[in-house]
């Protein structure tokens, strides 16, 4: 007799389990299958610049394609790009890195993932303040630690203090995760916060600092690495940083880590059983954007910023929004408070962020991730790596459809 053959159960791994599906990666799919079905959407969702990679950095990915740098990098990175980082990095100069101690990955978010991977053991602690980027979170949770979410609110410009930090730790807390400037809320630590932070760590020998500075050239104001404020504390220190975001290189995938020797040679361990190098093509190409003319930074910190005082000035004008002056990164968290309890045009009541933003999709066809996405509800965030226009339209759309609210 033939018997059907049976569907095998497919079963996750308990790890890949605890990893839900990204809501920012839900609403972004939302968007594009209503882009497709013809309908007018400007989304706001995505955190990456809206300006191409500069040529230079093209041109010498090229060169490096033409001159038969194709091969298997070596898994920590090269050595001419790591001595460039060791030396463009900010930090004490009692502390200035090795460039033994950094680390070249495929992109600062596997940066995190090394380091996680290198270090968390099931229900180790990290402490992050919240909003986090969603990232973090999920890393956290594949590892199958414990993310320990400490609210950090708008009216202490969604910074961590000393005092809330000092109560989250615990015995079982691993490392710190402070991200500034922060994604989403755009929070910029200075360095008397970040000192405040280090003391409490000098007081807590366990807890390693994990301080993620992807933003560090979209600062409005001053810029502090946790390096120079904490030299002290660099044995237990890991700095993530990459050219993702400064330079407009998302697609390249190219992220560092700086930190002591023993985490890095974990790092490199873990790596090399998932990715090995990072594109080779792409680690000469951050060696140009570091190493080349810097202008271009400049030009386009400008242009955020017009962005950003436009949108605030834009949201704020409704008056049943709430937005923050950040001092860095292109994101905007302003408060969406005040309507909730109001009722849309056709009579559904607002409860929520997530509501909220529903509301604002549908309505006025302008996408948002609401707050409770980075852990802090009642907010949302909003992107403004995106043209002018698209900016200025898409606020009237928001604006029309928060004064339509009863
Ligand atoms: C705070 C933060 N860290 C890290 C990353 C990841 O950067 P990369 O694209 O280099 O992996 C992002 C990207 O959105 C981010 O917002």
């Amino acid at each position: 007799m033939i018997t059907e053959p049976t569907t095998p159960v497919f079963i996750r791994s308990d790890r890949a389990a605890a990893v839900k599906l990204s809501e920012i990666v839900q609403i972004s799919e939302t968007v594009q299958a209503r882009k497709t079905a013809g309908e007018d959407i400007l989304s706001f969702g995505t955190g990456e610049p809206d300006f191409p990679t500069p040529e230079n950095i093209i041109q010498a990915a090229h060169a490096a394609m033409l001159d038969g740098q194709t091969t298997y990098p070596p898994t920590q990175g090269t050595p001419a790009l790591r001595k460039v980082i060791a030396e463009s990095t900010p930090s004490d100069p009692a502390a200035r890195p090795d460039p033994s101690e950094v680390i070249v990955c495929t992109g600062a978010k596997q940066v995190l993932a090394n380091a996680f991977l290198a270090t968390l053991n099931a229900n180790d602690e990290v402490v992050v303040p919240a909003p986090y980027w969603t990232s973090y979170a999920d890393i956290i949770a594949f590892c199958q630690a414990t993310l320990v979410p400490v609210a950090c609110k708008a009216e202490t410009q969604f910074k961590l203090s000393a005092s809330q930090l000092a109560e989250a730790i615990t015995p079982k807390t691993k490392w710190l995760l402070v991200n500034s400037p922060g994604n989403p809320s755009g929070a910029l630590y200075t360095a008397v916060e970040l000192s405040a932070l280090a003391d409490v760590l000098r007081a807590n020998p366990h807890v390693w600092v994990l301080a993620d500075e992807i933003y560090q050239h979209i600062s409005y104001d001053t810029f502090t690495s946790f390096r120079e404020i904490a030299p002290d504390l660099v044995s237990r220190m890991l700095i993530v940083n990459g050219v993702s975001k400064a330079y407009a290189m998302t697609g390249w995938r190219l992220g560092w880590g700086i930190g002591p020797r023993d985490l890095i040679t974990t790092m490199v361990g873990v790596q090399g059983q998932s990715t090995s190098g990072a594109s080779s093509i792409s680690q000469a190409a951050a060696l140009a954007a570091l190493t080349g003319p810097q202008q271009v930074l400049t030009e386009r910190l400008a242009s955020f910023k017009d962005r950003r005082d436009y949108v605030i000035t834009a949201l704020n004008e409704t008056g049943r929004l709430d937005c923050l002056t950040p001092g860095g990164a292109f994101y905007v968290f302003p408060s969406c408070a005040k309507t909730f309890g109001l009722k849309t045009p056709n009579g559904t009541k607002i409860a929520n962020d997530a509501e909220f933003c529903a509301y604002i999709l549908a309505d006025a066809g302008v996408a948002l991730v609401p707050g409770r996405a980075f852990g802090l509800s009642g907010h949302f965030r909003l992107s403004y790596a995106y043209a002018m226009a698209d900016l200025k339209e898409g606020c009237a759309r928001i604006a029309k459809a928060v004064a339509a609210l009863l």
